[in-house]
């Protein structure tokens, strides 16, 4: 009996370990979602429009400059995307779209939030956070190493 417990207890232990590393997996947008073109265009005024529901919504968490230290960001379970990073660059606008309409505790669901119109132009904006990486500009790589 006693050897019973203790090897449940170890299962028990695994389980909660294992379950633990995959909550901190990284966290990406399914293919489909990701392939979804942005339909609003870039310019001033849609930038001016993300900017301002940017301030009113993301900044307390991702802070101004989108670097992930806003105000509330310490006291956070898990440190909010550094949304500055030319790495964002890696993932398409559909795919930061799927991000903010889906959240990811602690970050809200904000297609319950906000409207279509309100989130594509937080793209926008977002997109002026964080410099293009060169290499985007580059032709493809043959292979990854
Ligand atoms: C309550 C805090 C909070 C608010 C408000 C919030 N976020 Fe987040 N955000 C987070 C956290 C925490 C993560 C990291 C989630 C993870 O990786 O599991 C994150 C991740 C992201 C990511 C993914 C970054 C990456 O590297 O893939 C994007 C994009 C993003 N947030 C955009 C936004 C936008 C745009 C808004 C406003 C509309 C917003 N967030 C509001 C906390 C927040």
């Amino acid at each position: 009996m006693k050897r019973l417990i203790i090897s449940l207890t170890a299962i028990g232990i695994a389980c909660a370990l294992s379950f633990g590393q995959s909550s901190r997996e990284k966290w990406t947008a399914p293919a489909r979602a990701a392939a979804k073109k942005n339909p609003v265009t870039v310019n001033d005024t849609s930038i001016a429009l993300g900017k301002k529901i940017y301030e009113r919504q993301c900044l307390a968490c991702h802070g101004a400059e989108g670097r992930g230290d806003g105000p509330v960001a310490a006291h956070l379970e898990k440190r909010p995307g550094n949304l500055s990073s030319p790495e964002l660059w890696e993932q398409s606008d559909g795919a930061l779209f799927w991000k903010v309409n889906e959240g990811h505790r602690p970050m809200p669901t904000f297609k319950r939030i906000m409207s279509d119109e309100e989130r594509w132009p937080v793209i926008n904006y977002v997109r002026t956070l964080a410099p293009k990486p060169a290499a985007l500009y580059q032709p493809k790589r043959e292979s990854k190493p």
